[in-house]
């Protein structure tokens, strides 16, 4: 770890957790917990929970739990020394000066590196754009009447004529071949060796919400193909949960945020003043990403081409922002095909009546819907009206989807009543509210010894941790060395500790293990409910049993490894004294 035990818990007991996810969460208080909506999975209903005396939260719909560090983790996509840097800057905790040895150039993260290769790439690109060499590129970009204030705010740039040029100067600056392969800027061929496949195209470097660059958008300029390159998916560029623009539009306050579907778009959007445009990274926009828009807005404005595939992408796009609990509305790029022709065409004053007078995404729906009927023919028009209440089936909740009803009725002149009946006839059918969505539980598969022994280790430390007086019962019966598995032994050997100076801080413990995943496993141990027992005799019983298997599985683990080491073999007489005795002893609650 970066930065000392100590410093590392007085910055998480600086930082009340229930005020750090305020920030991010809009949480209601009952009882000792406070509740919201997951900022990790799509809900509409409150699932998440922030517990202020333990410091930790959890989420009873995906499972996520955590302390305020891994939080911030998830959140703000840090790692571990950058989360105890923010909270520390948060909390006004002064931290020391980090000296950057060799040692810890080693642990530096692959993705720092990845982080470090592309920004350098970016700078390349950057300033190619601004050499005569580049006049191709600058060329193209005036001629998509860009702005050199545009062109610099987004970073474009320009791939220089080869594939060799950009290779050469990221070797100049220090990045090993093999990291320059794995970001994607280059890839290796048998004639040419390391080679970029960015040449002679615009660069439109990609940005996370901290504006740190993450792969690169190549256009070619002019007709050709592909027209964008992209760069792979890497440990840093994850497509579906990066939105180009977001960088910007994060901050944009605009109460709204427009989902588009290209690059160019975006950039002319932001051109014309709409900061808060944002499009998909040449994929298909997905739930992750709804997600990510969540923590912006309610409000996302669809302005996708106006052509067949962008009516069918805007579709798709409606039901993930449905799914996620996010209104859509469909702006309407109509003669013009895309954002970008429409600005240019029209500017801005023309695009924000547009903004204004945006179709409800139900009712685009229903209009695609209509265009797909033939309405003369009655057999058609009623299965449209079917179709009518098969949807407005999909609100759950009763004034919303009445009121829906209503507007749908008037506006396609169906009576009101009928449509009624087929809505009440299709939920009695199939049940009117789909049920809520859970993550499925693992498949469970059959026990191997390995996995008993690390399931009796695990309920064992996760029952003292739900009941902390326990451990007055059998501190003479364990100590951390009982735990095979290195990560209860962690949390045990803390645990422990703690509890023998008669302190519990859970939240404190989560934060000994640097590792993401890690970091998952430990705060499962505290969110982890036990099977209710019911009488004291049952709970003595399970309590004794685990007791056995984990000591039972620490003597049997070292008679397997004990080799010619005398340690070893002394632990081996000890662990079977310490077993015979534990299996005479009752323990009582
Ligand atoms: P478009 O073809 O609509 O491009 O693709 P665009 O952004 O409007 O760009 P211009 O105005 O023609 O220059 C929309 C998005 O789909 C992805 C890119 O993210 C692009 O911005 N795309 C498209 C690719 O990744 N590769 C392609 O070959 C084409
Ligand atoms: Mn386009």
């Amino acid at each position: 770890m970066y930065y000392p035990e100590e410093l590392v818990e007085e910055v998480r007991s600086k930082n009340d957790i229930v005020e750090v996810v305020s920030g991010y969460v809009k949480l209601q208080r009952k009882g000792n917990n406070h509740w919201g909506c997951c900022p990790f999975h799509n809900e509409k209903t409150p699932s998440f929970s922030v517990n202020g005396p333990k410091q930790m939260y959890h989420c009873f719909g995906c499972g996520v739990s955590g302390n305020v560090y891994t939080f911030v983790m998830k959140y703000e996509n840090y790692s571990f020394p950058e989360a105890v840097r923010f909270l520390a800057g948060r909390a006004g905790v002064q931290l020391p000066e980090l000296e950057y040895t060799d040692e810890m150039r080693r642990k530096e993260s692959k993705r720092a590196r990845l982080l470090e290769v592309n920004k350098a790439a970016a700078k390349f690109f950057y300033y190619q754009l601004r050499t005569p060499r580049g006049t191709l590129g600058y060329q193209y970009l005036q001629k998509r009447q860009l702005s050199d204030e545009t062109m610099h705010k987004f970073g474009l740039g320009y791939a220089g004529k080869n594939g060799e040029d950009l290779v050469r100067y990221l070797r100049e600056k220090g990045f090993e071949d093999e990291l320059i392969k794995e970001s994607g800027l280059a890839s290796f061929s048998e004639k040419r060796g390391l080679v970029s496949p960015f040449w002679n195209r615009v660069m439109f470097p990609i940005q996370d919400g901290n504006h740190r660059v993450i792969g690169f958008g190549g256009r070619v300029m002019g007709d050709g193909e592909p027209k964008y390159l992209n760069s792979p998916e890497t440990p840093i560029f994850d497509k579906r949960r990066n939105l180009y623009g977001l960088n910007f539009a994060r901050t944009a306050r605009s109460g709204n945020i427009i989902l588009c579907e290209g690059y160019m778009d975006v950039i002319a959007m932001h051109q014309a003043g709409f900061h808060q445009a944002v499009a998909s990274l040449g994929t298909a926009f997905t739930l992750e990403q709804a997600g990510l828009l969540r923590r912006y807005t309610e409000n996302v404005l669809l302005a996708y081409d106006s052509d067949g595939a962008g009516v069918k992408a805007a579709l798709r796009g409606i039901g993930i922002l449905r799914e996620a609990g996010l209104t859509g509305r469909v702006i309407n790029m109509k003669p013009y095909k895309d954002p970008d022709e429409f600005m240019k065409a029209c500017g801005r004053e023309a695009f924000q009546e547009r903004i204004d007078q945006a179709e409800n995404s139900f009712f685009f729906e229903i209009r695609i819907l209509e265009g797909q009927y033939d309405m003369r023919d009655p057999e058609q028009k009623t299965r449209f009206h079917r179709e009518i209440a098969r949807k407005l089936c999909d609100f759950t909740e009763d004034v919303e989807r009445e009121n829906y009803l209503q507007a749908v009725a008037d506006k396609y002149f169906i009576g009101a009543e009928n449509l009624r009946r087929l809505v009440v006839s299709y939920a009695s059918r199939t049940g009117l509210a789909r049920p809520v969505e859970r993550p499925k539980p693992g498949t469970r598969q059959k026990n191997s010894p390995q996995e008993s022994a690390r399931r009796s280790q695990r309920l064992l430390v996760t029952w003292i941790t739900d009941e902390p007086a326990i451990y007055g019962k059998i501190r003479q019966y364990i100590s951390p060395e009982d735990f095979t598995e290195e990560m209860y032994r962690k949390v045990a050997g803390r645990l422990f500790e703690q509890l023998e100076q008669g302190q519990f801080r859970p939240a404190d413990i989560i934060s000994m293990f640097e590792d993401e995943e890690e970091q998952k496993q430990a705060a499962e141990i505290f969110n982890t409910s036990l099977p209710k027992l019911q009488t004291g005799q049952e709970r003595e019983k399970a309590l004794h049993d685990i007791l056995m298997a984990v000591k039972k599985n620490r003597y049997e683990y070292d008679t397997a490894n004990m080799g010619t080491d005398m340690g070893a073999l002394n632990r081996v007489i000890e662990g079977k004294r310490a077993l015979e005795e534990l299996a005479k002893t009752h323990i009582s609650l």
